[in-house]
């Protein structure tokens, strides 16, 4: 019997309309134009400055670089393979360094603490390294994460918990494609990557698992291995984190995403690590970089001069800020769950720094100058809405006097002021653009701060 065909009747038209809207909206399509299409959420480049945490197994030796285990086992570097020799017994392998990840002084609420007094607005945690041990508890992951051995804790839902508590920061977390020793990924690499059995078997299913049960408004992707987005699926991971995944709204990605797909496609770029252009991008980026130079995961070996001071720090913030960039300064945990105090001092100093100049830098925009072009090491952001530009300046002069080239300004209009001091600044006009500002003669208990200064101009061009 052939069913009588009736016409949709209206409220069973809007029911499917609304069941595709709740479904999938699929505005993106699995491929690099669509989804590059995608605008970055607007929280993004509003917060400008988010911390960076390395933490993992590596941290347990602690010693030359969180890429430990390749230095130590795959280059033989010497210098690993005596450290190894000298501390530890013949048969000692990397994964004995596990049951050693005690994390017995870890406190989520601590660190979330530090972080947003750091006056950072995002936090990105390494839930997995190139090592492939996940620091939560993944049904993909058979005794090589933290819940199973070691901490024997789900790391990384007590920093989701913690970081989403404050209320000041939002969580991203990082995550590597690939694993260095990892059979499955090895096989395929023999294969010149025609298969894909660890992406399909780990890399994607994790992918899916941390966005679901965690919920970051930021995925830091990282470690290709040399192979392609298409061996990776990427495009369709990304297609469904941007149309149906529980935080397709904010969620916000880098660009390493599979060979040749760095600095081109995907969310913001990242380039290389430790990326300072100097000069602005026409698209959105970031600049990871770490407070101990030589290392992403902790270091005990690290000396003082190996770590960068809070003036270096305030000054790459500055200039990244001014060209458009985020910064992304990390820190890596101990073993046991610290946030070494020269860490803990850079964090609260570079917070304090904000604390008095964050008007410069949090919601602002590149400016139609990014550095003066006479007066060295001064940078500038501004505000369209509220028409101020800001020129921050690095070095205090002995003169007294700050020139500035690039503003056009008007005797009539134009306003000066120090941020942190409430008094209007004297300044002169120079002869076609510009003016010279001079400064308060502070002495040093009234400077509003130390390391590094921020002139607000109104009514200026
Ligand atoms: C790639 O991802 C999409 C979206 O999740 C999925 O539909 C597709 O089956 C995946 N392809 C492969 C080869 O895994
Ligand atoms: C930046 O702008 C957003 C959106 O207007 C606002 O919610 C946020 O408070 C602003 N942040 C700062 C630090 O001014
Ligand atoms: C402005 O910055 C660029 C890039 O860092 C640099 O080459 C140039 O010398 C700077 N200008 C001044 C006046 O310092």
């Amino acid at each position: 019997m052939v069913p009588s065909r009736a016409p949709l009747s209206v409220p069973v038209l809007v029911l499917l309309l609304l069941l595709g809207v709740a479904g999938c909206r699929c505005q993106y399509k699995p491929d690099w134009d669509s989804l590059d299409s995608r605008p970055l959420p607007e929280w993004y480049d509003q917060a400008k400055f988010g911390i960076f945490v390395h933490w993992g197994v590596f941290s347990v030796p602690s010693f030359g670089s969180e890429w430990f285990w390749w230095y130590w086992q795959k280059q033989q570097y010497p210098a690993y393979v005596n450290f190894m020799k000298r501390n530890y017994p013949p048969a000692f392998q990397y994964q004995d360094f596990a049951p050693l990840f005690t994390a017995e002084f870890f406190d989520a609420k601590q660190w979330a603490d530090i972080f947003a007094a750091s006056g950072a607005k995002y936090v990105v945690l390494t839930t997995k390294h190139h090592e492939g041990f996940t620091l939560w508890g993944s049904k993909y992951s058979w005794n090589w994460n933290a819940v199973d051995v070691g901490p024997k804790r789900d790391l990384v839902d007590e920093v989701a918990n913690a970081v989403k508590a404050n209320g000041n920061l939002r969580l991203g977390l990082y995550h590597s494609l690939f694993e260095w020793f990892h059979p499955l990924f090895l096989q395929d690499a023999a294969n010149v990557f025609s298969t894909n059995l660890f992406p399909t078997s780990k890399t994607l299913p994790e992918l899916y698992e941390i966005v679901n049960k965690y919920k970051p408004e930021l995925l830091w992707s990282d470690g290709d291995g040399d192979a392609p987005h298409q061996y990776w699926n990427s495009t369709g991971f990304l297609a469904w984190l941007y149309n149906e995944s529980p935080v397709r709204d904010t969620i916000v990605t880098n660009d390493r995403w599979g060979v040749g797909s760095i600095c081109k496609h995907g969310g913001f770029y990242t380039c290389t690590d430790r990326y300072n252009p100097g000069h602005l991008l026409n698209h959105k980026w970031e600049n990871c970089m770490t407070i101990d130079q030589k290392s992403w995961g902790y270091r005990r070996e690290a000396v003082l001069s190996d770590y960068l001071t809070i003036e270096q720090l305030v000054a790459t913030l500055v200039e990244t800020v001014s060209c458009g960039g985020n910064l992304l300064m990390n820190v890596g945990p101990t073993h046991d769950g610290r946030i070494v105090p020269i860490f803990e001092e850079r964090l609260r100093q570079m917070g304090q720094w904000l604390g008095v100049n964050g008007e410069a830098i949090y919601n602002s925009s590149a400016w139609r100058a990014q550095n003066d072009t006479v007066t060295p090491g001064i940078w500038y952001t501004w505000k369209p809405q509220e028409k101020s530009i800001y020129a921050v300046f690095l070095q205090w002069p002995t003169s007294g006097k700050v020139t500035l080239n690039v503003p056009l300004v008007s005797e009539l209009k134009t306003q000066v002021t120090l941020l942190g001091y409430s008094q209007p600044l004297k300044w002169t006009a120079l002869k076609t653009s510009g003016l010279t500002v001079l400064l308060p003669s502070f002495s040093i208990g009234q400077m509003p701060c130390y390391w590094a200064w921020t002139l607000k101009l109104t009514g200026a061009d």
